[in-house]
C-alpha cells in the first residue's frame, strides 16, 4: 500500500496557493499597478517585489496629507498574526524623494543607464522610480549575507549559471537575482537591515513585542550603517561575481585597487541615522489564517500614523508583512543549517538524524515524508508528500502606496488636530473588487472634538474593468458626501458620553437628508455644496462631469453632534453600502495610542495629563483612550450619566482612560501626572471611579501633591479627577475655638477674684509698687 496525497495541506496553505499576502487600503496600496484597465496588473516587477496576488492593488491614490495629522492606515493580510500559527511582523516605513514618482509606463526602469534620457534613469520621469539607481549599484556590488539560513535554495546566477552568485541581490526568497524596479532584494527580506536603506521606519507590529527594544535600538531612524562606500563609476566596473563583502578589510582591500581620483572618495564609513525618533513598536493585533478581512471588532487592521514634520512633494508608504512557520526558529536558524545537515530533527521526534532524514524528514521542497515506522505493516510504506517551499518558510509580503504629498501645515490651522478623513475601494462587487475592498469612508466612524480640523480628500480612477458594478459611468471612481435622514423609529442606545449630543441622520437610512439649513460639522453652506456636487458643473446627478480626485481642504468643525452620511452614487442597498459617522463632541478632547508590553507615553491635548508607561507594565496591547472632560462641564456631564459628584471642588479636568479595565500585569503600575488649580489654603484630594460603574462611587487614590500637579502610581483605567477642600473653616474654627476658651478664662478669673476680693487686693498691691 503506497499512499501519496499530492499536495496535503499540513503545512501553511499559503505555500501553495501562494495567495498570503498584504494589501494596502488606505493610503491606497498600488501592488505596483498604474492606472490599468485590467483586473489583473501587468507588470509585477515595476517598482518593488510585492508578491502579491495579480489582481490587488489601486490604480491611482495621489494625495496630500498635511504633516503632523492623523492618518489612519488601513490593510488587510491573508495569514494569521498574533496567533500561533506562524511568526508574524509588520513593518511599516515611508521615503521622500525629490526623483520618487510613480511614472508614465508600465515598464520596469532599466538596469542600463543608456536606454534611459540623458542615461541616468534617476531623472527618466518615464518610468515609475522608488529607490535610486545608486541604491541598486550598492546592492548589485555588495556581497549577500553568506551567513543566513538559506535551506535548499541555492542562489544561481542569473547570467551565467557556473559562475558563484557573490551580491544581494539573491536571497533564500529571491534565488535567481530577479530584479524588481531598484530594491535591493536582501533590505526587503531582512529587517533591521545592515546597509544603509532610505526607508525610514514609521512602526514595527510583532507577534514578540520583546524584540522591541531591539527593533528601536537598531533602527536606522536612529543609527547609522557602516558600508564601503564606493563612487558610483567604480561600482559600474564590479562584476556580479566579485561583489565586495559587508566588512571594513575588503571594503579597504577593494578601496586601495580603485583609480587615485577613486581612492578619496572609497571607504568603509558610516551613514548618517535618518535623524528621526525610533519607531513605535507593539504587538501585532489578531487576525486569522485565510482570511483577507477585518479583524477583531470588525475593523480592517490598523494603525493611526501621525503624518511627521516634514515637507516633501514626492514620498511613498511600504508596509512589508513577515511570515514564518514555527518549524524553525527564524531569528537562530543560520547557514550552519542549510544542505547537507539541514535543521535539527529533535523536533520531529526521532532519535537520529540518520533516521529522521531516511524516513523523508528534511526541510527541503515536497517532502515526502514516511509516517509510520515500517515494521508496524510489513514492508509497506505510508507516504505522504509535503507541500513546502523552502524559499517560502519564512516569506516577506509588501505593498506600497502611490507617490503622495507631505505638505507643510498652515498658521491658520494654529496647534489643532487635522484629521484625515479618506475613501478606500474600487468599482466593483466583492469579487470584483478582490483582493481589494468595496467603497467605505476611512475612518468609518471618526471621533473629532470639537475645533479640531478634518481633511476630507479622496481619489479614484476612470479606468476600473469596464464590467465592474457600480453606478454613474462606467470604470470610473467617484463618492460624495451627504446627510443621511433622521431615524423613523426610537431606538435605545448604550449609555455613553454621546447620548446628549444632537444625532443627525441614521445609520440604516439611505435616503438623504436636505442639505440646506442643516448643521454639518458646522460646514459652510458653501462647502456642503462642493461635498455633494464636488465643485463641479455638468451632468452630476451620478457625479460622472466631476473628477476623481476630490480635495475640500482642513475645515474646522465648529458644531458638535453624531452626523451619519453618505455617498448618493454608491449607496446601493443592498448591493453596496458607502456610509460613515462623524462624532464631534465639545468639552471632552481626546488621544489615542496603542501600547502594549514595550510601554509608551501618552498625553492629553491639553497636556493636563500625562501618562507614562515603562516597558514591562502592560502584558498584552490595549488601544488606549486617554480623555479630558472640561473642568466646568464635569459636573454636568456626571449628572448626565446619572453619576455621583466626588467630594470637594473639580479642580482638574476629568480624565477618562480607557479601556476602563485593569491594564497593568499584576503588582505593575505606570504612572500618571495631572495638572489641576489649587486655590490658596486648600487641601488636595484625587478620586478614582469606574465608569461601567456609572460612578457610583468614587474611591481616594494616593497621590504626591505638588503645588499644581498630582503625580499617581496606578493600575487602572477609568476616570480620575482632583478636588480641593477649603481649609479656611478650620482655620476660623482654631480661632473662635481659641478666643473661646479665653473668655472662659477670664469670666472665671473675674468671677473667683470676686469671690476672694483678699486675693484681687493682693494682686491690686502687686501691680501698683511696679509702677
Ligand atoms: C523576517 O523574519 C525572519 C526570521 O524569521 C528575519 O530573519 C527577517 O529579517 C525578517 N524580515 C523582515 C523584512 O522583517
Ligand atoms: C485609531 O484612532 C481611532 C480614533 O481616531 C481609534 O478609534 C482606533 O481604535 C485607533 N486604531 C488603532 C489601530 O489604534
Ligand atoms: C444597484 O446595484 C445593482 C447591482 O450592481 C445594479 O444592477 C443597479 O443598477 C444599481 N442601481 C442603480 C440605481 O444604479
Ligand atoms: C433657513 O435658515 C434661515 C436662517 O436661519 C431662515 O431664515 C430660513 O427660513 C430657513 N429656511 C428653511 C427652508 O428652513
Ligand atoms: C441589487 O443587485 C441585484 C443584482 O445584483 C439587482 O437585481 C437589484 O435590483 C439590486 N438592487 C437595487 C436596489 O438596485
Ligand atoms: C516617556 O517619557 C519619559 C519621561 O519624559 C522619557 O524618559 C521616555 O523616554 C519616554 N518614553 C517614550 C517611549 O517616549
Amino acid at each position: 500500500m503506497f499512499i501519496k496525497i499530492q499536495k496535503c495541506l499540513v503545512f501553511v496553505s499559503c505555500l501553495i496557493l501562494a495567495e498570503c499576502d498584504i494589501y494596502l487600503h488606505n493610503l491606497r496600496g498600488s501592488n505596483n499597478r498604474l492606472d490599468e484597465p485590467n483586473r489583473e496588473r501587468r507588470n509585477a516587477k515595476r517598482l518593488f517585489d510585492s508578491q502579491n496576488n495579480n489582481r490587488g492593488g489601486y490604480n491611482v491614490g495621489n494625495v496630500y496629507y498635511y504633516s503632523g495629522s492623523k492618518l489612519p492606515i488601513e490593510w488587510t493580510n491573508q495569514h494569521s498574526c498574533h496567533d500561533v500559527n506562524g511568526h508574524c511582523e509588520i513593518i511599516m516605513q515611508y521615503m521622500c524623494n525629490e526623483n520618487l514618482r510613480d511614472g508614465a509606463t508600465i515598464k520596469t526602469i532599466p538596469e542600463n543607464q543608456k536606454e534611459c534620457s540623458n542615461a541616468d534613469c534617476d531623472t527618466d520621469y518615464e518610468y515609475g522610480m522608488h529607490e535610486s539607481y545608486t541604491h541598486y549599484l550598492q546592492c548589485l556590488t555588495r556581497a549577500r549575507n553568506e551567513h543566513l539560513y538559506t535551506a535548499d535554495q541555492i542562489p544561481v546566477n542569473r547570467r551565467n549559471k557556473r559562475n558563484k552568485v557573490k551580491d544581494s541581490t539573491y536571497t533564500r526568497q529571491n534565488k535567481n537575482g530577479q530584479r524588481y524596479g531598484y530594491e535591493c532584494p536582501e533590505e526587503r527580506d531582512y529587517y533591521p537591515y545592515w546597509a544603509p536603506s532610505p526607508w525610514i521606519d514609521v512602526a514595527i507590529l510583532t507577534n514578540d513585542a520583546s524584540r522591541c527594544p531591539y527593533y528601536q535600538e537598531e533602527s536606522e531612524n536612529v543609527k547609522g550603517r557602516f558600508y564601503c562606500h564606493i563612487p558610483v563609476e567604480e561600482m559600474k566596473k564590479i562584476s556580479n561575481s566579485n561583489a565586495i563583502n559587508h566588512n571594513k578589510e575588503a571594503c579597504e582591500a577593494f578601496c586601495s585597487t580603485a583609480t587615485s581620483t577613486a581612492k578619496k572618495e572609497c571607504g568603509w564609513i558610516q551613514s548618517r541615522p535618518h535623524g528621526v525618533p525610533a519607531p513605535d513598536c507593539r504587538e501585532t493585533e489578531y487576525t486569522r489564517d485565510n482570511h483577507l478581512g477585518n479583524g477583531i471588532g470588525g475593523y480592517a487592521s490598523g494603525f493611526n500614523w501621525t503624518l511627521p514634520k516634514t515637507e516633501n512633494k514626492h514620498c511613498a508608504f511600504r508596509i512589508r508583512y513577515n511570515i514564518s512557520t514555527g518549524d524553525y526558529d527564524g531569528w537562530n536558524t543560520n547557514f550552519k543549517q542549510n544542505e547537507p545537515d539541514g535543521i535539527s530533527t529533535k523536533k520531529f521526534g526521532f532519535s537520529s538524524d540518520e533516521e529522521a532524514k531516511e524516513r523523508g524528514y528534511k526541510l527541503k521542497n515536497n517532502p515526502t515524508v514516511d509516517l509510520f515506522p515500517p515494521y508496524l505493516f510489513s514492508k509497506n510504506s505510508f507516504k505522504l508528500e509535503l507541500a513546502i517551499n523552502t524559499a517560502q518558510f519564512g516569506r516577506t509580503f509588501q505593498d506600497r502606496s502611490h507617490s503622495f504629498e507631505i505638505r507643510k501645515r498652515k498658521d491658520e490651522f494654529g496647534d489643532k488636530v487635522i484629521h484625515n478623513l479618506n475613501v478606500r475601494g474600487k468599482r466593483g462587487n466583492i469579487v470584483q473588487v478582490y483582493p481589494a475592498v468595496e467603497y467605505d469612508f476611512v475612518p468609518n466612524t471618526m471621533e473629532i472634538a470639537k475645533d479640531d480640523y478634518i481633511h476630507f480628500q479622496w481619489t479614484g480612477s476612470n479606468t476600473n474593468p469596464n464590467n465592474n458594478d457600480g453606478q454613474g459611468k462606467i470604470g470610473t471612481d467617484r463618492s460624495n458626501v451627504i446627510l443621511q435622514r433622521e431615524a423613523i423609529y426610537t431606538e435605545t442606545n448604550v449609555l455613553d458620553w454621546y447620548d446628549r449630543l444632537p444625532k443627525v441622520g441614521h445609520w440604516g437610512r439611505s435616503l438623504p437628508q436636505h442639505f440646506s439649513n442643516i448643521s454639518f460639522l458646522g460646514l459652510s453652506e458653501e462647502d456642503k455644496l462642493k461635498l455633494a456636487f464636488l465643485e463641479e458643473t455638468g451632468e452630476l446627478s451620478e457625479l460622472d462631469a466631476a473628477k476623481p480626485y476630490f480635495d475640500l481642504g482642513p475645515r474646522k468643525v465648529t458644531s458638535s453632534g453624531v452626523y451619519h452620511y453618505m455617498s448618493t452614487r454608491n449607496n446601493n442597498f443592498s448591493n453596496r453600502s458607502q456610509k460613515g459617522r462623524i462624532i464631534s463632541v465639545s468639552g471632552i478632547t481626546f488621544e489615542f495610542h496603542a501600547i502594549g508590553w514595550n510601554g509608551g507615553n501618552i498625553s492629553s491635548p491639553h497636556g493636563t495629563c500625562d501618562i507614562q508607561i515603562e516597558r514591562g507594565t502592560f502584558d498584552q496591547l490595549h488601544r488606549i483612550k486617554l480623555s479630558e472632560i472640561n473642568k466646568d462641564e464635569v459636573e454636568q456631564k456626571l449628572h448626565e450619566r446619572n453619576g455621583n459628584i466626588p467630594n470637594g471642588k473639580i479642580s482638574s479636568h476629568l480624565i477618562l482612560i480607557e479601556p476602563d479595565n485593569v491594564l497593568a500585569a499584576e503588582s505593575k503600575k505606570f504612572q500618571m501626572k495631572i495638572r489641576f488649580e489649587r486655590p490658596r489654603a486648600h487641601s488636595v484630594t484625587v478620586y478614582h471611579a469606574w465608569v461601567k460603574s456609572d460612578f457610583a462611587t468614587w474611591s481616594k487614590i494616593d497621590a504626591e501633591v505638588n503645588d499644581d500637579m498630582v503625580q499617581l502610581s496606578v493600575s487602572n483605567g477609568g476616570a480620575y479627577v482632583v478636588t480641593t477642600h477649603s481649609n479656611v473653616g478650620m482655620i476660623v474654627g482654631i480661632v473662635f475655638g481659641t478666643l473661646a476658651v479665653i473668655l472662659i478664662v477670664v469670666v472665671l478669673g473675674v468671677f473667683y477674684l470676686r469671690k476672694n476680693p483678699k486675693t484681687y487686693n493682693n494682686i491690686k498691691r502687686k501691680f501698683q509698687s511696679k509702677l
